[in-house]
């Protein structure tokens, strides 16, 4: 048994900054940030993204500099999401397996630019069909999941050859893990990691990445037939476990702020490497938030990312990611 009041008094642990610093049980660091950047056709460009202030599309040319700005500050990977030409987007996805598509043009400009930095890309089809759903859909409208799973596999495979260090799967369809895992092995791509959102919910939360990557006003019904629904935290387990045994290197939870508990039993029960994505209406909430006087933007930046430290999280995808480097660097 602890001492109790008044010989145990906690507000002495609290009394001074030194004190409260020589305490804190976690601590945000700049690697702990994957930062998400949209990319766009042209030259030269730099687009806002009306529900995500403070974001921009970036054309090719511009990544660069991004990467190096993030490399600088400490940030360890890039992630990358394309804004696909409406032109180019079909009920099959071509364009997802094109060499010189818009993501692998952007990977190889960065690794150029900046070998030093990591690059994630997202293995899922929505940026490049017509109806705006992350597979193949039948006579319906329903994804159907092998046929997806089989171009899924042909894309990771595009991406890694471009450069890509992390493929990480979004689609939530079954199997792909393993698939591609498969196609990485048999074409010498040993290095290359595999981050699978295996606990990705169906969320109100993603609208803002929906209008980014220009897929907002195709998308017909909705995504529950293949992200999980909120109600659930079981079913996340068991989708960890299955990614796992089908050869995920690190596991990632999303959207991230509501869903906390889930990270923190990921973790709990697992022990492997646990990505949380802070999503894009996490980031519109902040800083809606902040621009309508509510709170002070540096302070929910930070206390929402030291909140994923506290959950277990390994590290967070977050659009913030630039400006927290910023804020801990002082
Ligand atoms: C698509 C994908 C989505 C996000 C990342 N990859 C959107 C979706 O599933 O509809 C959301 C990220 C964000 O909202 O910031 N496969």
């Amino acid at each position: 048994m602890s001492a109790s009041f008044p010989a145990l008094r906690m507000r002495r642990g609290r009394s001074s900054p030194w004190m409260r610093a020589m305490l804190a049980e976690n601590r945000l660091h700049p690697s702990d940030f994957i930062w998400p950047l949209f990319i766009c056709e042209g030259q030269d460009c730099e687009e806002p993204i009306g529900s995500l202030p403070g974001v921009n599309r970036w054309s090719i040319d511009r990544l660069g500099a991004k990467a190096k700005e993030a490399a600088a500050l400490g940030i360890p990977c890039i992630a990358l999401f394309p804004n696909t030409p409406a032109g180019l987007r079909t009920e099959r996805a071509e364009e997802a397996l094109n060499r010189d598509n818009l993501i692998c043009r952007a990977v190889r400009a960065i690794k150029d630019a900046v070998p030093q930095i990591g690059v994630l890309t997202d293995v899922a089809l929505d940026p490049y069909t017509a109806h705006g759903h992350d597979g193949l859909i039948d006579e319906l409208g329903n994804v159907v999941n092998d046929d997806t799973v089989s171009i899924l596999v042909e894309q990771a495979l595009v991406q890694a050859a471009a450069g890509a260090d992390i493929v990480a799967p979004s689609d939530m369809m079954d199997g792909r893990v393993a698939a591609i895992r498969e196609v990485l092995e048999r074409e010498d791509y040993q290095n290359v990691a595999i981050m699978a959102y295996a606990a990705k919910y169906a969320s109100a939360f993603y609208g803002p990445f929906r209008e980014a990557v220009g897929s907002l006003g195709r998308l017909k019904g909705d995504k529950r037939g293949y992200q999980m629904d909120p109600a659930n935290i079981e079913e996340a387990l068991r989708e960890v476990e299955l990614d796992l045994a089908e050869g995920a290197d690190f596991v990632m939870v999303k959207p991230g702020l509501p869903y906390l508990d889930v990270v923190a039993r990921v973790k709990d029960a697992f022990g492997v490497p646990t990505f949380a994505y802070q999503v894009s209406g996490e980031y519109a909430m902040i800083e809606h938030a902040a621009a309508a006087g509510a709170a002070d933007r540096n302070a929910l930046i930070l206390e929402t990312l030291l909140a994923f430290k506290r959950a277990g999280a390994t590290g967070v995808l977050t659009y913030h990611a630039v400006d927290a480097a910023r804020l801990i660097a002082g």
